[in-house]
């Protein structure tokens, strides 16, 4: 339940991409047919778990706005902003994108910049967390802000002392340090910050809750048609166990991640 050794959370890490990235192939290969020339794109390949898996059946290219061993291993990586996608129009046949939209500020740019780089018949491999994994991961991810707290309230005290001093003044509305209402959002904003949990990427808990309940009416809105969704594994945080979809928790749709494998929807979007 509680945050392990990096080490050990590495490795589970590892296990579960392996395992999802596995049976998400295996769903891929039901619907597109066999071709070693295959123009895959890893979007936000990370540190190139499922690399292998993907060279299996094409040619692989990851993608990733952070730079990774990884991304600078040519020809496989390319250090870029997938919001930004540096190709042409309907270069790609198939985009894999494990654990990425659920980081990605600007989720409809980058749906857009993928639908965009896809070609006409492109299948899209979505892998994403449900709100399961969000709840499973709750007294882990608060005993870790709580662990983080002193440092979050020296580094804050000490940026609040240069907004004092005028370094950062203009990083701030001018009336708003001092201000009666200015002073107590601020306090607010750091008991929020330190108390809450903390959602994915820039999103509160909330707002990952939300949006990790609706992700298949976000792949429609964005113009995508789901051809087939499944429930991936159930895992928590790296001392339980990884249960594979054919375990019974799995079957009764308790799941940390989910499977979405879509093609563009024929409509225009506009
Ligand atoms: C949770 S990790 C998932 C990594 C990997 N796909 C996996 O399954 O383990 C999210 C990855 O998305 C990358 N990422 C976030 N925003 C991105 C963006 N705008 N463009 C490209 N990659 C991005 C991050 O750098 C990170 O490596």
């Amino acid at each position: 339940m509680l945050p392990n050794a990096p080490n050990l959370e590495l490795g589970h890490l590892r296990h579960k991409r392996l395992l999802e990235g596995a049976e998400a192939i295996a769903a891929l290969q039901t619907v597109v047919a066999r071709d070693e020339h295959r123009r895959i794109l890893d979007v936000g390949c990370g540190q190139g778990y499922q690399r292998q898996l993907l060279e299996d059946i094409g040619n692989v290219l990851g993608l990733d706005i952070r730079k990774t061993q990884e991304t600078q291993s040519a020809p496989y990586g390319l250090l870029a902003d997938i919001c930004k996608a540096p190709f042409r129009s309907g270069v790609f046949d198939v985009i894999h994108c494990s654990q990425v939209l659920s980081v990605l500020p600007d989720l409809d740019s980058a749906l857009s910049e993928m639908r965009r780089i896809g070609s006409d018949l492109a299948v899209y491999v979505f892998i994403v967390p449900t709100r399961a994994w969000l709840l499973v991961q709750l007294p882990s991810n608060c005993l870790s802000k709580i662990r983080a707290a002193p440092f979050f309230l020296s580094r804050r005290l000490k940026t609040d002392r240069h907004v004092a001093d005028g370094a950062l003044e203009h990083a701030r509305p001018k009336d708003t340090p001092g201000s009666v209402p200015g002073k107590f959002a601020r306090i607010a904003e750091l008991v929020c910050r330190i108390v809450l949990p903390q959602g994915q990427g820039e999103r509160s808990y909330s707002e990952s809750m939300s949006l990790f309940g609706r992700w298949k009416l976000v792949l429609e809105r964005n113009g995508f048609r789901v051809l087939k969704q499944s429930k991936l594994l159930f895992y928590g945080p790296s001392e339980w166990p990884i249960v594979p979809t054919s375990k019974w928790p799995v079957r009764f749709g308790l799941s940390s991640s989910e499977l979405f494998i879509s093609v563009k929807s024929t409509n225009d979007l506009k």
